[in-house]
Formats: C-alpha cells, sequence, structure tokens
C-alpha cells in the first residue's frame, strides 16, 4: 500500500500508558504531532493543562496497569485502539540484600512486566482480528546489560518484557500485527531524579531526553515500521552490547 507519509498517524488511535511521566508524556506528543489521536492512561491524574496543550486529540484515563480489574474497565472506556505505547513503569532505588525487599520485587514485576501483560491482553485479540495494530514495549538496556544502578529487579523486569516483545510479535505477524521495543538507556525523567549519572560511560556522554524516546516510539506506530516485528530498538548514546 503506498502511503503519502508513512509517518504520519491522522485517524489512528493510540492508548500510552504511563503519560503523566517523561516519556509517556513525550510520546503523547510526538504521536499528536503526527496526527494521532492520543488517549494517555496513568495512574497519576493528567494535569488539565496539560492536557490541554495536546489539543481536542487527547484525553485522559486513570488506570492502575498492575491491576486487571482497573484494565478491564479501560478497555471498557476505551474499546478501539490501533496503537499501544506501554511506558507505565518503576525503578525503585532500594537495596535487594534487605529482607522486605521481597514485596519491592512482586511490584516491580506486577507493574513492569505483569502491568504491560494486563494491557495488551485486552487489546491484542482485537487487533488481530482487525488485521491490523502496533505494540510498543518499553524496555531498557539495563535489561540488555544487566543493570548499572538499576536493581535486579528491574533489570529481570525488562529483560523479561524484551523477552515478551518475542512472544508476541510471533504470533501477532501473522495477522498483520507489529510488536516491537524500545530500550532506553539513561533517560532524563522523574524516574531518575536524585540519581548521579557518569555520563563518561556513555559514547554520546550525556543523557538523552524523553524525546529522543518518543520519536522512535512514534515511528515504530507508524506505517513506516510496517515490515518490522519482534525488533527491540536500542536508544542509548551508542552503548554496544555484545
Ligand atoms: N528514564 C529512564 O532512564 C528509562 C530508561 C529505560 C527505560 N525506561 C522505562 O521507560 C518507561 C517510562 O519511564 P519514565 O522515565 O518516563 O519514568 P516516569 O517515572 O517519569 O514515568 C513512569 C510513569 O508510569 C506510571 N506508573 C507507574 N506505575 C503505574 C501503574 N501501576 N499503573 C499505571 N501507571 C503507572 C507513573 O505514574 C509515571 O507517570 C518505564 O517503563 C521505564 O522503566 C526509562
Amino acid at each position: 500500500m503506498q502511503v503519502a507519509n508513512p509517518y504520519r498517524l491522522d485517524g489512528k488511535c493510540v492508548l500510552v500508558t504511563g503519560a503523566a511521566g517523561g516519556i509517556g508524556r513525550a510520546c503523547a506528543k510526538a504521536l499528536v504531532a503526527q496526527g494521532a489521536r492520543v488517549v494517555l492512561a496513568d495512574r497519576t491524574p493528567i494535569p488539565g493543562a496539560e492536557l490541554a496543550t495536546l489539543g481536542d486529540s487527547a484525553s485522559s484515563l486513570i488506570c492502575d496497569v498492575s491491576d486487571r480489574a482497573s484494565i478491564a474497565k479501560l478497555r471498557e472506556e476505551c474499546p478501539r485502539v490501533d496503537a499501544l505505547v506501554l511506558a507505565a513503569g518503576i525503578l525503585p532505588f532500594d537495596d535487594w540484600l534487605d529482607p522486605a525487599w521481597d514485596e519491592s520485587f512482586d511490584r516491580v514485576m506486577a507493574v513492569n512486566v505483569r502491568g504491560s501483560l494486563n494491557v495488551v491482553r485486552e487489546y491484542f485479540q482485537d487487533m488481530c482480528d482487525r488485521g491490523s495494530g502496533s505494540i510498543v514495549f518499553v524496555g531498557s538496556a539495563s535489561g540488555r546489560m544487566g543493570g548499572m544502578q538499576a536493581g535486579p529487579h528491574y533489570t529481570a523486569s525488562k529483560g523479561a518484557v524484551h523477552s515478551l516483545v518475542r512472544w508476541f510479535a510471533q504470533r501477532a505477524a501473522p495477522k498483520g500485527v507489529c510488536v516491537n521495543g524500545v530500550a532506553p538507556g539513561s533517560i532524563a525523567t522523574e524516574m531518575l531524579e536524585g540519581q548521579v549519572f557518569d555520563t563518561a560511560r556513555v559514547p554520546m556522554r550525556r543523557m538523552g531526553t524523553a524525546e529522543e524516546v518518543a520519536w522512535p516510539i512514534a515511528f515504530l506506530c507508524s506505517a513506516a515500521a510496517s515490515y518490522m516485528s519482534g525488533a527491540v530498538v536500542d536508544i542509548n548514546g551508542g552503548l554496544i552490547f555484545s
């Protein structure tokens, strides 16, 4: 199919989870700029003034991705989407040797892994039945390299997210649905507030911005990425892993 500008998203509805956070917010802006209608979902309400900057193309919903009932309600409120961006996530900076840490591990898995799954399983079958759709998981460089500052819970959760990309991609590709992911390095958002990063380890010698993650995600939601499935795209300022 010939498309005038395959990067455009006119007529498409994209659901973004974690949309009150740095990367989610930037995704919403990039997607709207490409013509999409965007539903911003987060457990934290999106400030009205923030939503207003996106114009009539954006609306917001509250949800907890770790709670299946909450995601079933989200689906009722937003029944049909063309693309999903799964940016909700948590990264506690805590001590994995602390006896109370098991709860933290379970919570990280519940949000980062099961939370992404909860959202996908509400929309996946419908996309497959329609024969089109894009799903973008948000993994992490820590899931590739074993983590730097991030603990083993977060690192394992993002490794699992990368595996889910492949699990879903294999099943979705024959149905015309593209499932991909991104693996950002250190990105300056609220998630890393208060942390000190040694940017000397990054070939580009700086942290990334949320926008630098959002644009590749907008691309993965578009027809420009129509032959991509199962990819986890590194966005990390030039880190190379074997
Ligand atoms: N910032 C980085 O350096 C970095 C690097 C690699 C990957 N990531 C990933 O990118 C994604 C976005 O991160 P960010 O940097 O924008 O962080 P952020 O903390 O700014 O945003 C995360 C958002 O997820 C929401 N959220 C958390 N738990 C939720 C739940 N149970 N239900 C619904 N929403 C929930 C939060 O309210 C928040 O708005 C995360 O998955 C994160 O792991 C971030």
